[in-house]
């Protein structure tokens, strides 16, 4: 039966309740050879067609894949495709998943835009070669999904968060909650800067998440604050323009961020987090960071 929260007062159990999920010990990510900002699907994008430096955005994601690599991680690295200058933010065509056990499941997600749509099947057939169960939405009955950049988990438990309302349709909560038999809170998101879940919620451990609080609903914050201790908030200036909250905590420890979020850094350090600072300048002209440019596996 779907579970799918749209107000803390439904909320019914304790995150001690809900079954774990192992950490990632693997991260994805889609070599940057096609990356370009060739159209405008978001506000980071506008001004920014033709204005990548490739030479630049490829030192960057190596840095990055460098940086996974020292913390441990093992690197799952795919080729990009041309045409498809989007398929480099590889958290966002698929939401993976790993049960208690070990069972390993992704649901593919479904392109807002048409421009990214032809990205899913090359990221699909990685899995299919890898052990995973490939599950797809019913299309006739949701129009968006976008994968982990709007479906994000709560570390080390079997708990959804689900960003809605921009790329990804509501339906596809009740689908997703169904196939993997996980609850989902989902948050409704109105503002097109950020037009994805990880460009405002970032979770960190299973205490702590990051955030940008305006970009939430007052039913949205208030299901944040019941389930999460420590709720860190970064402010307009570093939320929007350096992406901010588009960091990642693959270990619950170690945040690796874009570079200059001092504020967002000191608060992070003061809640013990370590913080690994990668410049994404040239990504962030497609309105991504860190966190889209990666995809966590088992
Ligand atoms: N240009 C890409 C788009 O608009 C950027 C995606 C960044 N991904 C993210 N999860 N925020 O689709």
């Amino acid at each position: 039966m779907a579970n799918v929260y749209t107000s803390a007062d439904q909320i019914d159990f304790t995150l001690k309740e809900l079954p774990a999920m192992p950490v990632p010990q693997k991260v994805m990510m889609v070599k940057p050879t096609y990356f370009d900002v060739t159209y405008v699907i978001n506000p980071h994008m506008s001004g920014h067609v033709g204005m990548v430096d490739t030479i630049q955005a490829g030192n960057e994601w190596n840095s990055l894949l460098d940086g996974f690599k020292e913390l441990g991680f093992e690197m799952v690295v795919l080729d990009g495709q041309e045409g498809l200058p989007d398929m480099v933010f590889c958290a966002n065509q698929s939401l993976p998943f790993c049960d208690e056990r070990g069972d390993k499941k992704v649901i593919m997600g479904i392109m807002y835009t048409p421009e990214r749509k032809e990205e899913v099947p090359f990221i699909e057939q990685w899995f299919r070669q890898n052990g995973y169960e490939v599950y797809h939405l019913d299309e006739k009955k949701v129009n968006a999904f976008e994968g982990m950049g709007d479906g994000i988990w709560h570390f080390k438990r079997q708990l959804l968060w689900g960003g809605y309302g921009i790329r990804t349709s509501f339906d596809a909560y009740e689908q997703i909650s169904n196939i993997l038999d996980v609850p989902v809170i989902a948050l409704e998101l109105k503002d097109e800067r950020f037009y994805h879940l990880d460009t405002c919620f970032c979770s960190l451990d299973e205490k702590s998440v990051l955030i940008y609080p305006n970009a939430f609903s007052t039913e949205g914050l208030s299901m944040i604050h019941a389930l999460y201790e420590n709720v860190i908030e970064a402010g307009i200036d570093e939320a929007e323009k350096l992406l901010a909250v588009n960091a990642v905590a693959p270990d619950g420890k170690n945040v690796l961020i874009q570079r200059g979020c001092t504020d967002v850094n000191n608060k992070l350090l003061d809640h013990g987090f370590n913080v690994h600072e990668f410049s994404t300048d040239e990504f962030l002209k497609s309105g991504g960071s860190v966190f889209c440019m990666k995809l966590l596996l088992w």
